[in-house]
């Protein structure tokens, strides 16, 4: 009779277990997992973020991220379901779609849009797929020279992106004197390998595209113009640096960089007519059914529509008069921060930045981009390491990349980055300090930061400063997790 009891208790449902289960809050349901959340954002307040790539989004976006859309399935597009009840989620696509475009001033009749991917990668390899087919051939930035693991990113022994695993590709380089994108390089390349279709697109580049020029280029082999714009999607949505719209074939953007929207990206596809053939006939473009078939069923399942919607307010906020003085300050913040570290002796790559974006070259100064990243780390100062014009190894790079549009998000200006600089200044001191006792190895110079007690005084002072510095700046979402 007991057995016979318990498992009654076990395999029949209880209404108000599940009840519990469904609508408890997550700090009752999972203290666990919420008191991490909460060190997370804690982290985030406390910290100065100077990931290029990075940005918090706003209160709207959170709210669509966690809202009921989340629950829906659509396999496919607005009108062509291949599951019923979405007469809603396709008006809340539509509207993603409708916003997308005009958040470029783009013509319906010229310009598609599919705001499906889950994210940029998964965007980029779907135009590859859409366009270019398997093993076809595609050239991109190399990505220690700038450019994204997605635009063909190879080493001379590995494939390490899909990208050069399922389609043949080729880089190209900057001049490693300038660091600007060698042009004529990329041309007679270009006219040695023959690709379908050539990126214009950047993760650390300060400098404006010439998007006039890489149309030549592709036009000189028959090739599409691809423009994966992530980066400085929100700085071309403000209109203050240039459009790549008026170039290309194809355009990505992710939407949680600059845009400042949730995780996710769009692909826009040219439509109407391509070229004019010998006949004097016009041939139109044949994206918008490769592009959206790529999507989906090649690639993906069903749509986050959660994300859709995140879109569709996001691109909502971008035709506001904040949000352009928003990206005309992250450049002007850019700038200062760029001078400010001249002014006291570091070398930036291109001598300044057009954009978002700088980079610093530490060479010739002791400290590598790891130990840089390092010491900036334990000072509650994030930033990355990254390769410089002309570095030999990219598993050693000699630079770090800083960004400003998520400390412009929680309302900081140039005088407020003078302060940033001179933190960053102290903290590469302070590993310049490090590396006199460590010896070159980042090993060792780990182990110093870990036990040296002299420095970690030193790094425990400076974090506290900039602690006390950041959480004066409010972040957006939700105030406590
Ligand atoms: C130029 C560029 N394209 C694509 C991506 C990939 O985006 P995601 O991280 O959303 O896959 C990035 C990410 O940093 C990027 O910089």
């Amino acid at each position: 009779m007991i057995c016979l009891l318990l498992e009654q208790s076990t395999t029949t449902m209880s209404r108000t277990g599940i009840s519990i289960l469904l609508s408890a809050n997550l700090w009752d349901a999972d203290p666990e997992l919420f008191s991490l959340i909460q060190k997370e954002k804690k982290r985030q307040e406390a910290g100065l973020e100077l990931i290029a790539s990075g940005n918090f989004t706003s209160l709207s976006v959170l709210q669509c991220l966690s809202s009921c859309l989340h629950n829906k399935y659509s396999e496919g597009l607005p009108g062509e379901r291949y599951y019923g009840g979405n007469e809603v989620i396709d008006d809340i696509e539509r509207l993603a779609q409708k916003r997308a475009l005009e958040a470029f001033n783009l013509n319906p009749e010229e310009w598609g849009v599919n705001v499906q991917p889950y994210s940029g990668s998964p965007a980029n390899i779907a135009v590859y797929t859409g366009i270019v087919e398997a093993h076809g051939r595609i050239m991109g930035l190399d990505l220690p020279d700038g450019g994204h693991l997605t635009h063909g990113f190879q080493t001379p022994t590995k494939k390490v992106s899909a990208s050069s695993m399922f389609f043949e590709s080729m880089p190209y380089k900057v001049d490693p004197e300038t660091g600007l994108i060698d042009y004529d390089q990329l041309a007679s390349s270009a006219k040695l390998f023959r690709p379908k279709l050539i990126i214009a697109g950047i993760s650390c580049y300060s400098r404006p595209l010439d998007y006039e020029r890489f149309r030549e280029i592709c036009d000189s082999v028959g090739a599409y113009l691809f423009a994966d714009m992530a980066h400085t999607s929100g700085l071309v949505a403000a209109g203050i640096i240039p459009s790549p719209f008026e170039y290309s074939d194809v355009v990505t953007t992710t939407c949680h960089k600059s845009l400042r929207g949730p995780r996710s990206a769009v692909i826009y596809f040219k439509k109407g007519v391509r070229s004019t053939n010998a006949k004097g006939e016009a041939v139109l473009y044949d994206l918008e059914k490769r592009i959206n078939n790529a999507v989906f069923p090649a690639l993906q399942g069903g749509p986050h529509n959660n994300g859709i919607a995140g879109i569709a307010t996001a691109f909502k906020q971008v035709k506001s008069v904040e949000f352009v003085q928003y990206q005309k300050q992250v450049v002007a913040n850019a700038q200062h921060m760029a001078a400010k570290l001249i002014d006291r002796g570091y070398n930036i790559t291109t001598g300044g930045t057009d954009n978002h974006l700088l980079l610093v070259n530490l060479q010739g100064t002791g400290l590598s981009g790891s130990k840089a990243e390092k010491i900036l780390e334990r000072v509650s100062i994030s930033c990355n390491k990254n390769t410089v014009p002309g570095d030999k190894s990219a598993l050693n790079p000699s630079g770090f990349r800083l960004g400003t549009p998520v400390l412009t998000t929680r309302g900081l200006v140039e005088a407020d980055f003078d302060k940033v600089v001179d933190y960053i200044d102290k903290g590469i001191k302070l590993g310049l300090e490090v590396v006199k006792i460590s010896g070159p190895k980042l090993v060792d110079y780990i182990r110093v930061l870990d036990s040296e007690q002299t420095i970690g005084k030193k790094i425990e002072a400076l974090k506290n400063d900039v602690e006390s510095f950041s959480k004066t700046f409010p972040i957006p979402g939700h105030p406590d997790y």
